[in-house]
């Protein structure tokens, strides 16, 4: 049997009175690009969190590489292999692109720019950080991502707060990391994006998962219908 890479079981995370996962399972396997969608507050950020180590969960296992991972800590998460990227881009505004992505490369300069050369950005490399517009700082913050060599991939609503066409360059990028196989869990709410590159979407509702199937069966599943995408989305 081939084991998975990351398992999450009963996953559950409560702030007071507020459960914002409740009981959530979620498997990925090496070469996944699993899509994970819901309404806003439905828990897609807090499950990151919980696996990257920014939350600990109240209660249930996240298992990395067969070693539970709940107690361990953002810092030594990202080094068995987990790199995140925030919803909200927390670059270091007066370092250039390509210093930028070396921290995350544990200064290494070469592999630095070949990170930078994947999503696109080699000719801005020299940019301070400040001076970059809204896209080319999520572009940044994959690379960072990348930069980290990581196993597990996590991306949270990279595409927000892009025109359109800067989503389908977007949706192009993903497209190439699934082809070359890697391994991502991606939080997303333009629906035409993870429709087209994701592999696999789960569905949270008020923190618990309520669907997980290929793009197509979701688009077609009444509960998801009815939870959020209104209306019937058309592949
Ligand atoms: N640090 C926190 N303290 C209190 N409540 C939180 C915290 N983080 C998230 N929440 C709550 O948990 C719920 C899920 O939030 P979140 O995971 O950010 O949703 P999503 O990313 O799906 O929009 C929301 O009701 C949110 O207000
Ligand atoms: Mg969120």
């Amino acid at each position: 049997m081939v084991e998975s890479l990351l398992e999450c079981r009963a996953v559950t995370k409560s702030f007071g009175k507020l459960v914002a996962l409740n009981h959530v399972d979620l498997t990925v396997n090496e070469g996944d690009m699993l899509g994970l969608i819901g309404p806003n507050g439905s828990g897609k950020t807090t499950l990151i969190n919980c696996i990257s180590g920014f939350y600990k969960p109240t209660s249930g296992s996240i298992t990395f590489m067969g070693k539970n991972i709940v107690k361990s800590k953002p810092y030594s998460i990202c080094k068995t292999g987990i790199a995140r990227t925030f919803q909200v881009p927390r670059p270091f505004l007066r370092l250039t692109v390509l210093e930028n992505v070396m921290v995350s490369a544990g200064g290494d300069r070469d592999f630095a720019l070949k990170c930078i050369e994947r999503v696109g950005l080699s000719e801005i490399k020299d940019v301070q950080a400040k001076n970059l517009t809204f896209h080319q700082l999520r572009l940044m913050e994959i690379a960072r991502g990348l930069a980290s060599k990581p196993k597990l991939l996590l991306l949270d609503e990279v595409m927000s707060g892009l025109n359109p066409v800067e989503i389908e360059e977007s949706i192009k990028l993903l497209e190439e990391f699934r082809e070359t196989g890697m391994t991502i869990l991606w939080v997303e709410h333009v629906m035409r994006a993870i429709m087209k590159a994701a592999d696999r979407i789960a569905v949270l509702q008020e923190g618990k998962k309520i669907a997980e199937g290929k793009p197509k069966e979701i688009a077609n599943d009444e509960k998801v219908i009815a939870a959020y995408l209104g209306e019937r989305y058309t592949l």
